[in-house]
């Protein structure tokens, strides 16, 4: 049992983030989130790529000082290739495969949702990987998919989101309600003290596994410009009934489509990973259906749900293992299947 150690690079979003594995196990996991974007409520690519360039290396030194690993110590570096945006994936890229050429290393690409996925992998006390197959939900600001795992590289994407991920229709609730960028986290914290019941939302009917979020978002606006005409101070005295309600809404919306996929697949391992992870509501049913159908739910360490490096030296290691290099002519690529 050799120990290899790969080094990770991560730059599809707003986070510039650098890990280095041994084997299955995270020695370091540094990311560096970008502040610049909270002023524009939302990511700007431009600056997102700006702010990588900037980040790189320092993120990548920091995470080899940590791990108290010298560069001449990797086996390999792995870096995301996609999905994401393209100037800011193209740092990440540019970066992983200069360093590999100066040591003369492999190169290893890896899809970032396979990641969110194989990051329930990695071994670590807080938390236990699931058996295959095992069904996916991968919830964040950019993703809401649902895949059905046979094994670690063979996926299929069962349903996603046709417009919103989920992450964004939480952060675009909380937008309409002026509440600051990310708002995921303020409507999950506001709805601990409100009635879910308050206010209905309508669900959207999409066929299949498939989700849509854009017509909650447009309901929610039409649901607040009614209620501000009539009372101008509505949204600050019933704010914590509309978080409940929003976050109930957007949970039936995904619990839906969950429960269909296990009736259609007949698994009830379950296995989630996303920012959108961390939501108290989202966790509190999981758990319910655990006790209620017999579910077994897999939820990740947060720093392994939000968007990271360690998640991407796991899937590095796992391809490491089965000689799967890249070439140094390999290119970022926006849109990116599993
Ligand atoms: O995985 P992530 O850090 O980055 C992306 O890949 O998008 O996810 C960020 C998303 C944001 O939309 C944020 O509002 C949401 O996750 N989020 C939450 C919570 N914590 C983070 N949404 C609802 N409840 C939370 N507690
Ligand atoms: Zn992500």
């Amino acid at each position: 049992n050799q120990k290899k150690y790969i080094l990770a690079i991560e730059s599809s979003c707003d986070d510039t983030s650098a890990a280095v594995l041994c084997n299955k196990t995270v020695l370091s996991n540094v990311v560096a989130n970008q502040e610049i974007h909270k002023q524009y409520g939302g990511v700007v690519p431009e600056l997102a790529s700006r702010a990588h360039q900037q980040n790189i290396v320092p993120v990548v030194h920091q995470a080899l000082v940590k791990a108290n690993i010298d560069k001449k110590q990797l086996s390999a570096i792995a870096f995301t290739k996609g999905p994401g945006l393209l100037g800011s994936l193209l740092v990440g890229t540019s970066f992983a495969k200069s360093l590999a050429l100066g040591l003369n290393i492999p190169l290893i690409q890896v899809n970032h949702m396979q990641a969110h996925i194989l990051a329930h992998f990695i071994e670590d006390p807080e938390q236990k990987a699931p058996p295959f197959p095992f069904l996916a939900m991968t919830i964040s600001g950019g993703h809401t998919q649902i895949v059905l795992v046979k094994d670690y590289f063979d996926m299929t994407v069962l349903g996603e989101t046709l417009d919103d991920a989920v992450g964004e229709a939480f952060d675009k609730s909380a937008k309409l309600l002026g509440l600051p960028y990310p708002g995921g986290p303020l409507i999950d914290k506001y709805a601990k003290e409100g009635n879910p019941h308050a206010f209905e939302f309508p669900k959207p009917k999409v066929d299949g596994l498939n989700f849509s979020f854009s017509g909650l978002k447009t309901s929610i606006l039409y649901f607040i410009q009614r209620n501000v005409q009539k009372n101008p101070d509505f949204i600050q005295e019933n704010l914590a009934d509309i978080c409940a309600s929003i976050q109930h809404t957007i949970i039936a919306i995904l619990m839906q489509k969950l429960k269909a996929a296990v009736k259609e697949t007949g698994i009830k391992h379950i296995a989630i990973g996303g920012g959108v992870a961390a939501n108290s509501g989202i966790r509190g049913k999981l758990k319910q259906m655990e006790t209620d159908k017999g579910w077994t739910t897999y939820i990740p360490k947060f720093s392994y749900c939000t968007d990271n490096a360690g998640m991407i030296g796991i899937v590095g290691y796992l391809k490491y293992l089965g000689n799967e290099f890249a070439e140094q002519d390999v290119a970022a690529q926006a849109r990116y299947h599993i």
